[in-house]
């Protein structure tokens, strides 16, 4: 099994190229357009295919690599069901799996930060055959934080916010050795207090990240909605034309 993470400073949005070598098998996870030409780069310098993209929900703050993946690889594209985007791909259930080889990705619904948002949960079943091993959280678990429940909310974020407890419930469901890869690290405005440190650990953020702190989700849905920073520049245009798999309008 191979992990390469790309972090990608100026929106500090991290995304992932990972899978089976063995097998030839690779997917990437919340490609930024940015850097299509590295992850094809970094598939070819290891000699295998990346054969699905996914996203874990329509992304708010960037624009998507997502549609020059798959046309320049063939790959399948996968978002979680309901994310009401307007062009080819595999709408994905809670628990749906995407086989890659010896790695196999385990969808885990998880909305709160958008109405439709999945986590992946990865196995390598040459080391602990379906025990997950990692969580790509996309933008529900940060860092020190969780994502904002305001930038896809239609009308009311603190319902959003009240549904994003739940999703981060299952997520704290996980054992403490899974390792947590989210979508974005430390100067984001999808989070307010994210650690420079893009990656952790389930046990660690159980411990130590203060948006998990309250057990009630009234309490939780009031603090979360304090002091969100202003929405991502564009925000409108980038949503768009990352539903219809295009380019952003100008603004
Ligand atoms: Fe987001």
């Amino acid at each position: 099994m191979i992990l390469r993470p790309f972090l990608y400073e100026p929106t500090s949005c991290a995304s992932y190229l990972f899978g089976c070598t063995g097998k030839g098998r690779l997917a990437v996870v919340d490609p930024h357009a940015e850097l299509v030409d590295a992850y094809l780069a970094e598939a070819g310098r290891i000699g295998a295919s990346i054969v699905a993209v996914l996203e874990t929900h329509v992304q708010a703050d960037h624009l998507s690599g997502l549609p020059a993946m798959v046309a320049a690889t063939g790959a399948r594209a996968f978002l979680p069901e309901g994310a009401g985007v307007d062009f080819a791909h595999h709408p994905l259930a809670d628990g749906e799996r995407i086989d890659l080889g010896n790695v196999v990705a385990t969808t885990l619904m998880t909305p709160g930060h958008a109405p439709a948002h999945a986590a992946y949960l990865v196995a390598d079943r040459r080391r602990g055959t379906d025990e997950p091993w990692m969580a790509f959280t996309g933008d529900s678990l940060l860092v020190g934080d969780v994502g904002r429940p305001d930038l896809h909310a239609q009308g009311d974020p603190a319902s959003m916010a009240r549904v994003l407890h739940t999703s981060l419930g299952r997520l704290m469901g996980l054992p403490d050795h899974v390792s947590v890869y989210p979508s974005h690290f430390g100067g984001s405005v999808c989070g307010r207090a994210l650690s420079g440190n893009p990656f952790s650990t389930i046990g660690f953020e159980r411990r130590h990240n203060e948006a998990l702190a309250h057990l009630d989700a009234d309490a939780f849905a009031a603090a979360l909605l304090q002091d969100l920073p202003p929405a991502p520049e564009g925000q409108a245009a980038i949503v768009a034309a990352n539903r219809v798999g295009g380019v952003a309008a100008p603004a």
